[in-house]
């Protein structure tokens, strides 16, 4: 790599964003952890040496904030990681109106706002990578997350339609759709789904979560990181408009 490139990374300060902004750190990119915990996201960014930026993604103004302050820091912007998110569980009979528009907002319009403001830069330097990170949810439903799954597949079109238009820029988008990741999105619903479903939180594990995958055990975060990295390489050139599964077989029967 010439001049160092700079990675911007929305839900930086935990799980997978955390794993990505370390990853791409390590691999020379100057990074900026996006996120609206203050305390996580600071902390995430002074141990890679990157800058943070506090933002609420559900937030137009602050989305354009967090592109405004890496420009302003480092001149460019070269890759972006749309990782924030959330899960709630919920019955759709119940699911509370306003939490299905948070997801909306901060799952699939935030990415396509963050898109957009970039999408100048990258088109005038002729190269640029975004990487949003969806899941095995956004190619096939499970119950009892209509906002999350909705969302979640939402993106992987937006994904598609930016490859399309990036292609001539050589602005690359693929979607990244894991299975269950060890993260605090997943420990904490562990006990939702259990009282949703009336069963064990032992039972959510074993019955729930590992019973569609072929390979039986949770993802490691770091497993995303890497596959970014990848996704950001020049090996990875012709990959574009493409939803990656990490699913430990899920979706091969
Ligand atoms: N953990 C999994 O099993 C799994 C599987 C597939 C996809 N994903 C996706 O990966 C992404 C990261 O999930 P994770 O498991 O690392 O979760 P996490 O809870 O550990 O981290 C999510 C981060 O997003 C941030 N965030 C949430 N709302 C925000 C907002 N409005 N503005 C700014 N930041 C906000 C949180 O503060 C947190 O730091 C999510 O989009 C999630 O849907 C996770």
């Amino acid at each position: 790599m010439g001049k160092q490139r700079t990675a911007i990374v929305t839900g930086g300060a935990s799980g997978i964003g955390r794993a990505v902004a370390e990853a791409l750190a390590l691999y020379g990119y100057a990074v900026v952890v996006a996120d609206v915990d203050a305390d996580q996201g600071q902390g995430v960014a002074n141990a890679i040496g990157g800058q943070f930026v506090c933002a609420d993604l559900s937030n137009r103004q602050q989305c354009r904030q967090v592109v405004d302050s890496t420009l302003a820091q480092f001149g460019s912007v070269d890759v972006l990681v749309n990782n924030a998110g959330f899960q709630h569980i919920s019955p759709i009979e119940s699911f509370p109106e306003e939490i299905w528009e948070r997801m909306l907002s901060v799952m699939l319009t935030a990415p396509f706002l963050l898109i957009r403001y970039v999408w100048p830069y990258l088109k005038t330097q002729g190269w640029g990578r975004i990487i949003n990170v969806s899941s095995i949810h956004g190619q096939v439903a499970s119950p009892f997350k209509a906002g999350y799954i909705s969302a979640k597949h939402g993106l992987i079109g937006l994904t598609r339609a930016a490859a399309l238009e990036g292609g001539p820029y050589g602005i690359t988008v693929n979607a990244i759709c894991p299975a269950y990741v060890r993260t605090p999105l997943v420990e904490n619903q562990i006990h939702a789904q259990a009282e949703a479903r009336g069963i064990s939180p032992e039972a959510v594990v074993e019955d729930v979560m590992l019973e569609p995958a072929a390979i039986k055990r949770l993802i490691e975060p770091q497993e995303i990181g890497s596959l970014v990295v990848y996704l950001c390489s020049d090996a990875a050139a012709s990959i574009t408009g493409a939803a990656l599964n990490l699913d430990l077989g899920w979706t091969a029967r």
